[in-house]
């Protein structure tokens, strides 16, 4: 299509985990609009070119390539794109904040300010302002501000259009997203803007799922979903303790709860604990938030919910450690998985970092195995990488150890030959399971001493 037949001209600024994947599906969806994704990471900009893309994602390549030249492009031009762009999503990182008031907990938005000062040179037109990006409640407002300070008596609406899509299953939760939530300013100009961008999703996301709200409930029902995942998790977690404790098995605490339509099936598998970029980031700003706000119980529920994660972490390698007869120091441990789940390599907040670290604390010679995340692997331990070691084939990684432990749920782990595995390893040789993925009646029987969590260990002495 010629340059000027594209019905949109669309913008996302940020080629990251969430504006590669979103963009790449609006653009495949919907062949009259111009979408065009750019970064200041010109390395990044590049992969997104190829079809070696920065991001693993299942199935991402096939959405990129039936678009990418057509009507999807990447570029590091960001002003350029800018000025001729109708729609603008932004789509930057929000981490944590590292230094000054907030450290700590609080949302680190120089990038997103960044973003709108840029927009607000680079334009010469009207323009609608997406945050894509996941914000404490009330940055719109901010960004309007900056936006609103211009002398070119320019027009920006600004509309919150969260994303919900997770890691390793982005692609089927772009495509059938179970809601896409767009918030507005609840005038006429908003409701028009917000409008423009339900007419966007209403290419292939039934209308029924599209929800509409004003600004502040659209930012601030993004921090509690992920608050509220988070929880169960939590919950589950600190319910695998008890288990442990009681010889309940959680499995089955968790079938049981799910039956309970109330309740639902989803999230409620204990595990050494959640990572990913975004539930401890979203959940401190929550709390920081409420803090600000003078709020203390409800940011120490909050708060809470991390708190649990990080004993959780600490507490398999606790349980590791009283296993292993109160030492690992100079015994060969290798870590199954190291991404924070299966299918991604990202292992932002994994918590195989944590576990990694204070097996290292306790002299233990660490061997890190997983098909993915082995090169961000590297970047997580940089300050202790001559006391661990990186072996992307299990087999090769367990060779003369004394243990294994399961950190990420790869189905690769579940098909090792086990028996091989065992004959390889020293005697007596150990098994945690931090995803129970494993069928630990069999290891069992194999030779293994087996810890699953939250429920009883299997061992041979
Ligand atoms: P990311 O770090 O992968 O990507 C952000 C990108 O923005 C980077 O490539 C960075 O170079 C670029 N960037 C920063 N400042 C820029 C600027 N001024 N101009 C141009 N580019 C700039 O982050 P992500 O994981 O994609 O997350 C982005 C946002 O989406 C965050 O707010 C996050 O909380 C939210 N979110 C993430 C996920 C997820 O699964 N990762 C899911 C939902 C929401
Ligand atoms: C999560 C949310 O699920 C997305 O909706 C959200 O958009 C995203 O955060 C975000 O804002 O970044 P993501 O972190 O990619 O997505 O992955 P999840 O599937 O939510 O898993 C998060 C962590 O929880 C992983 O470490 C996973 O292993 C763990 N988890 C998940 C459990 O330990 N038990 C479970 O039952 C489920």
């Amino acid at each position: 299509m010629a340059e000027n037949n594209f019905e949109k001209k669309i913008l996302c600024i940020g080629a990251g985990y969430v504006g590669g994947p979103t963009m790449a599906m609006i653009a495949a969806k919907c062949p009259q609009y111009k979408v065009t994704v750019v970064d200041i990471n010109e390395k990044r900009i590049k992969s997104w070119q190829t079809d070696e893309l920065p991001i693993y994602e299942p199935g991402l390549l096939e959405v990129v390539k039936k678009a990418r030249g057509r009507n999807l492009f990447f570029s590091t031009k960001v002003k350029e794109n800018i000025k001729e762009a109708d729609i603008i999503f932004v789509s930057v990182n929000t981490p944590t904040k590292e230094y000054g008031q907030g450290a700590g907990k609080s949302a680190d938005l120089q990038y997103l300010e960044k973003t709108a000062r840029d927009i607000l040179s680079a334009s010469e037109s009207d323009k609608i302002i997406v945050e894509k990006s996941t914000v404490p409640v009330r940055t719109a407002e901010a960004m309007e501000r900056i936006l609103g300070s211009n002398d070119k008596n320019l027009k920006f609406e600004m509309v919150s259009n969260p994303e919900f899509l997770a890691e390793g299953t982005a692609v089927e939760d772009l495509q059938s997203p179970d809601r896409v939530l767009i918030g507005s300013r609840e005038t006429a100009s908003g409701i028009k803007a917000r409008q423009e961008i339900v007419n966007i999703y209403k290419n292939w996301v039934p209308e029924e799922r599209i929800l509409t709200c004003d600004v502040w409930s659209s930012e601030l029902s993004k921090l509690v979903a992920n608050a509220f995942l988070a929880q169960r998790i939590s919950s589950i977690n600190s319910i695998s303790a008890l288990c442990e404790k009681t010889e309940a098995d959680i499995s089955k605490v968790s079938r049981s709860l799910a039956t309970d339509s109330r309740i639902g099936s989803k999230f409620l598998n204990a595990s050494v604990g959640f990572g990913g970029s975004c539930f401890k980031k979203d959940i401190l700003n929550l709390v920081y938030i409420c803090e600000y706000y003078g709020l203390d119980e409800v940011a120490s529920y909050w708060e809470s919910v991390v708190n649990i994660n990080k004993y959780q972490e600490s507490r398999f390698v606790k349980k590791m450690l009283g296993a292993m007869f109160n030492t690992v120091a100079k015994k060969h441990i290798a870590l199954f998985g190291f991404a924070f789940k299966a299918n991604t390599g990202d292992t932002r907040e994994s918590p195989a970092i944590a576990v990694t670290r204070e097996l290292v604390e306790e002299r233990a010679k660490v061997v890190i195995s997983d098909p993915q995340a082995i090169s961000n692997a590297k970047w997580d331990l940089e300050d202790i990488l001559d006391k661990v070691n990186f072996e992307e084939d299990p087999y090769k990684a367990a060779k003369g150890a004394a243990g294994i432990a399961i950190l990420t749920e790869w189905d690769l782990y579940k098909t090792l030959d086990y028996k091989k595995l065992y004959d390889s390893m020293e005697k007596p040789a150990f098994i945690f399971d931090g995803r129970n993925i494993l069928n630990h009646q069999e290891l069992y029987e194999i030779g293994f001493n087996v810890y699953p969590l939250g429920k009883r260990a299997l061992t041979h002495f």
